[in-house]
């Protein structure tokens, strides 16, 4: 029999620090959703794409994301969810094309882009004017220490303070909505379930040729995390309305 692969997402319900709670929060800030459009960029197994189709059966969802496995865990909890009006596409989303959206979804996918401006002007072509913006993005809670940054291999302008984050958007043809911020149990679930995914593996799969390389990506992102960004490193939820 092959050896099971790793899969460090089996325990995520989000691949961003987000509780069901937040999650309802946030789909409701996106109302009126009757029959919307609602393209998600960057989507992973597009868990909060799918809860707007629950939420609002009337609404289309499109997911985008360049990972198999993401679309393919998407498609097949669409499927479960009987939510029809779900189409997950496995594509890149810089060339993806399509009608600007009456809402537009990113959270955590800023790198696709190139970074957060670019974001923001990228979504801003491909919604439509009065239209919404989830944008979910890291800052600093705190100026990060230069060993936070040598941990994470980032630069210190990497992520601004979460006001910047707002003046980014405002500056880039967006009016803040709302916003709202991980709190420190949000974040611990998300680093403790990316890692669980890994720890267990490891439990059940002793013998697996992989397991030491396994082992030393979990510890560096347990140390990373507990020693290094925890606290520092935030991730703020704004919901922009397109002007
Ligand atoms: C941190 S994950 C967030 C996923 C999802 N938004 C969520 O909150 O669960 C970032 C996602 O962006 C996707 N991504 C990065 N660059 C991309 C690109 N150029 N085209 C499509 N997807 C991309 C990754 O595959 C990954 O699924």
């Amino acid at each position: 029999m092959t050896p099971a692969p790793v899969n460090g997402h089996t325990f995520l319900d989000f691949n961003a620090p987000m509780t069901d709670a937040r999650a309802y929060d946030l789909v409701n800030g996106l109302r009126p959703l009757e029959g919307r459009t609602v393209v998600d960029f960057g989507c992973g197994w597009a868990e909060l794409l799918l809860r707007v189709l629950e939420t609002e059966p009337t609404a289309r969802g499109f997911g985008v994301d360049s990972d198999e496995l993401g679309i393919t865990r998407g498609r097949a909890n669409a499927e479960k969810r009987g939510l029809t009006t779900a189409r997950l596409e496995l594509a890149d989303v810089t060339t993806w094309e399509a009608p600007p959206a009456d809402v537009a979804i990113s959270i955590g996918a800023s790198h696709a882009w190139g970074d957060t401006r670019k974001t923001l002007e990228a979504m801003h072509s491909r919604i439509k004017p009065g239209g919404k913006l989830l944008l979910g993005d890291a800052f600093w809670e705190k100026p990060p220490t230069d060993d936070i940054l040598t941990r994470l291999d980032a630069k210190p302008d990497e992520f601004g303070t979460l006001a910047a984050l707002v003046d980014l958007a405002m500056a880039a043809g967006y009016r803040l909505l709302s916003l709202a911020t991980a709190n420190l149990d949000e974040w611990d679930s998300f680093e403790s379930r990316w890692c669980a995914g890994r720890e267990r593996w490891l439990l059940d799969n002793p013998d697996h040729p992989e397991t030491t390389e396994v082992r030393a990506v979990v510890d560096n992102h347990r140390d990373t995390w507990l020693h290094g960004y925890r606290g520092y490193l935030g991730f703020a939820y704004l919901t922009l309305a397109r002007v």
